[in-house]
């Protein structure tokens, strides 16, 4: 399984913040918001990974993430000239994905709630096409709508309908198998003048292909799109971490957990900024005394989420 992350745009809803900047660069509370869906495909298992970005920040995003070695992941970087549309991001990636499975998120989307790393997990072992995850919102009119029936098979899907036919937005995670850049190939441009994901979708759920997911109302989803949405995602990430103690999306964190990295490679890097509380917390976790127990509770660790075998 590949992933790939779409993190270009214009970002002209957070203008004038983003006139100079990716808007995937800026903080949404105390890490950049590109850190959100990378922490969400590590948690998935998810090793080789292309971010996609504007070609003036490509070097800004490389000089952040270097080539994942210091995490234990690949990074490729690539850049998308225009923002045509998410489903470009497949075919700017199609030789990155090859003949494997990819999982695509987009940059600005925020995912957290417990039990969100087997759901995902689960859903990248058991998909067979194309699946999507759907959200509960109280604004359906802005994103991509999925209607479905009892048997939670999808009926329709709309992009930023008039008349929504369900509560349901798209999230900006979708698991495809390896036909998802020949299906956005033959894409034609919307009449708001992009390539629409919801198109790509569409094509499966005419072949019967489409599997939709639904995150229960126990979990948060947001996008950081709009200066209103980033605060307050910026306020829920300082809410949740200043109540647990635990960081949300710290990466060095996760690839520790997941043994990507070795405990002195954590320590080394919260020493490098050990002034400021991101550095601290990579230290202390490396001094736990409990981490040997917590790999081998795995199953009920409360860092990761994980439960194996389930
Ligand atoms: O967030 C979920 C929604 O994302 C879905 O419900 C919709 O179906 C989907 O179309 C999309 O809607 P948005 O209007 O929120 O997409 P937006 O243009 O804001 O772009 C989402 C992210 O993708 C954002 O971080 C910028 C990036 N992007 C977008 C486009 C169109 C790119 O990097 N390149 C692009 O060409």
């Amino acid at each position: 399984m590949k992933g790939i992350i779409l993190a270009g745009g214009s970002g002209t809803r957070l203008s004038p913040s983003t006139d100079g900047i990716n808007k995937h660069l800026l903080a949404v509370y105390d890490k950049p918001m590109i850190y959100y869906p990378i922490s969400i495909l590590m948690l998935g298992g998810i090793k080789d990974i292309m971010i996609i970005s504007t070609k003036d920040d490509q070097e800004r995003f490389k000089a952040l993430l270097g080539d994942g070695s210091a995490l234990g992941i690949s990074l490729t970087y690539e850049h998308q000239i225009e923002p045509n549309g998410i489903p470009e991001a497949l075919i700017i990636g199609e030789k990155f994905i090859g003949k494997d499975d990819v999982t695509l998120i987009l940059g600005d989307n925020i995912f957290y709630g417990q039990g969100f790393t087997n759901l995902f997990r689960r859903a990248i072992k058991n998909h067979e096409h194309a699946t999507i995850f759907g959200y509960r919102v109280k604004d359906p009119k802005r994103f991509g709508v999925v209607e479905f029936d009892q048997n939670q098979k999808v009926l329709s899907l709309e992009e930023k309908p008039e008349e929504p036919k369900s509560d349901f937005a798209v999230t900006g995670l979708y698991i495809y198998d390896h036909h998802a850049a020949k299906i956005a190939r033959k894409l034609t441009f919307s009449a708001r003048g992009e390539l629409e994901i919801t198109d790509v979708n569409r094509e499966y759920l005419k072949k019967g292909q489409l599997d939709v997911q639904l995150l229960g109302r126990g979990f948060a989803w947001m996008d950081a799109g709009t200066h209103e949405s980033l605060f307050e995602a910026s306020e829920f990430i300082k809410n949740i971490q200043d109540r647990q103690g635990f960081k949300l999306a710290c990466l060095e964190e996760i690839a520790f957990y997941l043994r990507y990295i070795s405990k002195e490679a954590l320590y080394k890097k919260g020493k490098s900024m050990e002034k400021n509380d991101y550095g601290k917390y990579l230290m202390e976790i490396a001094n736990r005394k409990h981490n040997q127990q917590y790999w081998e509770s795995i199953d009920r660790d409360p860092v990761l989420g994980l439960v194996e075998n389930e």
